[in-house]
């Protein structure tokens, strides 16, 4: 009696659910109502002697003892039941893999070593649906899977150079890549800012070249790497390092476990400060130069008129192949500045002698050499689109970042191609609405912008679209100083590259992808790594007229329920719903969030919208320059962190004088401006401002910020300064904004005349 009131309630409360997640979703999926139960007795049986299935037998074990914790045992015989059986299929392409778990058994088809692994990857994730610590069981939901990838190339680009990871924060950036079912992870390993890999041809390139000067910042909030100053004379390079061969030689193993190929990059003619600080006489200028602390152009470019820089090449491009064993050697070849090559005698001369045209032959030229290189040493060569310039070298395949372009334009001259267009596949692009996501990115590239890429062009035709080898993403690390915002910058974007590459076109579908998402970041809550909700998240817009400010939210999923409150408490599950445009006609703390019944699934918004004292006014320039509607600084419109065109701001080219009629006489206590800046491009906060108020028909100076320190500082991001007052019955006020001038001569925009951006005086 006893036992079958335990067995009713077992049945009653289900131990388990049968909700299949896998991403990259599958080709051909159909789940069965049966569950197989993993427990002490379950083994695995390897029912072939075929090589390649047979050598991932260590790794598979480890892996799902790993995952159920508890050690799964091979099995010495077949048997009827209880067992996971490994076939070898020959009729299955490379890479593909049958999966079926029925109550009885679980049996896996593959005719490769990467088939076995990807079957082992999408039974880990069904595993994963029962949450297996603690259980004596797991209980694995029955399906029947047939799945083949779309693409051969499924690569993810790691910028070492920028910022360095551990060895082992690499071996966790390839668990992920495993996990997702991708298979190339390309090392972006020199850059002005540094050359990460042990050369003994060379050893200044690890002595001098791996080493700069730390600026890293750990602030979220401050973006100052396109700001940096140079190293100066005497000022000791600590930052950097570099893998050893022995390290690098590791790594590729561990990948190889997990059916990951490593794709080195050495970038050259541009982006190559690092050698040059390490060899100058390699430049045009032969000048002594410095690794570079963060962003520069300076004194970068190899001297394609010196034949030195080809001994350099032959040697280096030598220690990579043999350390490395992929096809492919990627040479960059991006951003190259050609201008060193133009104002100097030997690289014109050069090109007259070898009838090159312009400079742009002259790219062409050195990459041709380093296709010869490249091939001599048994390999191929893979460029950024760049390498297209002035003529392709002859077997190049080309990795296109510039957008589809050059992509397309190489498919069309039958050379492969892997597509990266920056603005779908940047990961070191922001992924929400910018004043609400860490500052670490310098433009956006949503979840649902990466899902919706299709890596096919629709330019291509059928015989061309096979050059297209695949896709990657990359994540460039200038602002990714460490392993959490690394993983945030990456997931779960990640699972949507893994599905444009993996899934084929047609079985691609956001909502289902959403779905499934939510599983796994719950998982990558339970493990704590920390990752973006932003697509979880409502888009916050506004819109101010002098007298109200209009709100709305949308979103980038599909019927979300947005809740919101407007006096300062957390929203939850039983906040108002969104439905209609809100009108706010008093400084109002507005949070709200996406729910899924009770459940906050991203973050709260929160602003602080702000109907100031001055709302409305009437503003008039007494002296300045701004192309910008004058008014729209009393609107109550407040600018985004760097929106490209958030027309919000208002542009100011010299400093101002602007007055500011109140509507009413005001009692003022405080006169606030927030400014915005990107000073790379010279766009830099108030240097100083003052307030004048108009009494008895006279303008008194009321307050003076003096200069503004902080102002004068590189970084992008928003800046908030304020003068405090206390003034009766006022009528009209002046306030006069000087700008930075002039920019320090050191700042990168240096020499430049400074601009300011504000959006609103507020008056309070
Ligand atoms: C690149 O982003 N310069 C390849």
């Amino acid at each position: 009696m006893i036992c079958v009131l335990g067995a009713l309630l077992l049945a009653c409360s289900q131990e388990y659910t049968k909700e299949v997640k896998i991403i990259p979703r599958p080709l051909e999926l159909i789940e069965n109502d049966q569950v197989f139960t993993l427990d002490k007795h379950t083994n695995v049986v390897f029912e072939t002697d075929n090589e390649a299935v047979v050598k991932v037998k260590t790794f598979f074990l480890r892996e799902l003892s790993r995952l159920v914790e508890r050690t799964v045992q091979q099995g010495k015989e077949v048997r009827d039941n209880n067992q996971i059986k490994i076939l070898f299929n020959d009729s299955l392409d490379i890479e593909s893999y049958i999966l079926k778990v029925t109550e009885k058994n679980i049996v896996i088809e593959s005719s490769s070593y990467g088939g076995v692994i990807y079957a082992l990857q999408s039974l880990k994730q069904l595993i994963l649906v029962n949450n297996v610590s603690i259980k004596s069981k797991v209980y694995i939901p029955g399906v029947s899977i047939k799945d083949s990838p779309a693409f051969a190339w499924r690569g993810f680009m790691l910028d070492v150079v920028r910022h360095m990871q551990s060895v082992d924060e690499l071996k966790k950036v390839l668990d992920y890549m495993a996990d997702l079912k991708l298979n190339v992870f390309h090392m972006h390993l020199s850059d002005d800012q540094g050359f990460r890999m042990e050369i003994e041809s060379y050893p200044l390139l690890n002595e001098i070249g791996s080493w700069r000067v730390d600026y890293n910042t750990s602030d979220e909030n401050i973006n100052a790497y396109w700001g940096r100053p140079e190293q100066q004379e005497g000022e000791k390079a600590t930052y950097g390092g570099y893998y050893t061969k022995k390290q690098l030689k590791e790594l590729i193993q561990y990948a190889a476990e997990r059916n990951i190929q490593i794709l080195p990059e050495i970038d050259v003619p541009g982006h190559a400060r690092a050698i040059i600080a390490s060899y100058p006489e390699l430049s045009c200028s032969q000048s002594k130069t410095y690794v570079a602390t963060g962003w520069s152009r300076l004194n970068n470019t190899l001297c394609p008129s010196n034949e030195a820089c080809y001994e350099l090449m032959d040697s280096l491009i030598a220690e990579v192949a043999e350390v490395f064993p992929m096809p492919y050697i990627h040479i960059g070849g991006d951003e190259c500045y050609r201008h060193y090559w133009e104002e100097h005698a030997q690289c014109q001369d050069f090109m007259r002698i070898n009838n090159l045209k312009d400079a742009r032959n002259l790219q062409s030229y050195f990459i041709h050499r380093m296709e010869e290189i490249v091939s001599a040493n048994g390999k191929e060569m893979i460029g950024w689109d760049e390498i297209l310039d002035g003529g392709l070298a002859p077997n190049a395949t080309v990795m296109s970042w510039r957008g589809e372009e050059g992509g397309i334009k190489a498919a069309q001259m039958n050379h492969d191609v892997i597509m990266s267009p920056a603005s779908y596949h940047y990961f070191d692009f922001k992924q929400g609405q910018s004043s609400y996501e860490p500052n670490l990115g310098y433009a956006q590239s949503l979840l649902s912008k990466v899902y919706a890429y299709q890596v096919i062009p629709e330019a291509l035709n059928k015989d061309q679209e096979k050059y297209i080898l695949g896709t990657q993403a990359n994540l460039w690390t200038e602002s990714i100083s460490d392993w959490s915002k690394l993983t945030y910058m990456v997931f779960p974007r990640l699972y949507a590259l893994a599905e444009n590459a993996w899934t084929h076109n047609e079985n691609k579908n956001w909502d289902d992808f959403i779905n499934r998402l939510k599983f796994h970041l719950d998982l990558m809550d339970q493990k704590g790594i920390r990752h973006a909700k932003s697509v979880f998240n409502p888009w916050l817009h506004h819109e101010g007229n002098g007298k109200e400010i209009k709100v709305w939210f949308t979103s980038e999923i599909t019927d979300p329920v947005i809740r919101y409150t407007l006096d300062g408490s957390l929203p939850n599950g039983q906040s108002a719903i969104f439905t209609d445009t809100l009108r706010l006609h008093k400084t109002t703390d507005l949070q709200a969030a996406i729910f899924d019944g009770d459940k906050l699934l991203g973050q709260v918004i929160q602003e602080h919208f702000i109907v100031h004292k001055a709302a409305g006014s009437e503003v008039r320039l007494i002296k300045g320059d701004t192309e910008s509607d004058i008014q729209s600084i009393t609107d109550l419109c407040y600018g985004e962190l760097l929106q490209a065109g958030d027309e919000h701001w208002v542009q100011m080219n010299t400093d101002c004088l602007i007055e500011i009629t109140l509507n009413k006489p005001q009692d003022i206590n405080k006169v606030m401006i927030h400014s915005l800046r990107h000073t790379l491009h010279g766009l830099y906060g108030i240097a100083r401002f003052e307030v004048f108020a108009e009494m008895n028909g006279q303008f008194k100076k009321v307050g003076d910020t003096g200069k503004i320190g902080e102002n004068y500082m590189q970084g992008r991001n928003i800046m908030q300064n304020s003068i405090e007052c206390e003034l009766k019955e006022v009528r009209k006020i002046q306030v006069k904004l000087y700008k930075v001038d002039p920019i320090p001569e050191k700042h990168a925009a240096g020499g430049k005349e400074s601009y300011m951006k504000i959006d609103e005086i507020v008056v309070l």
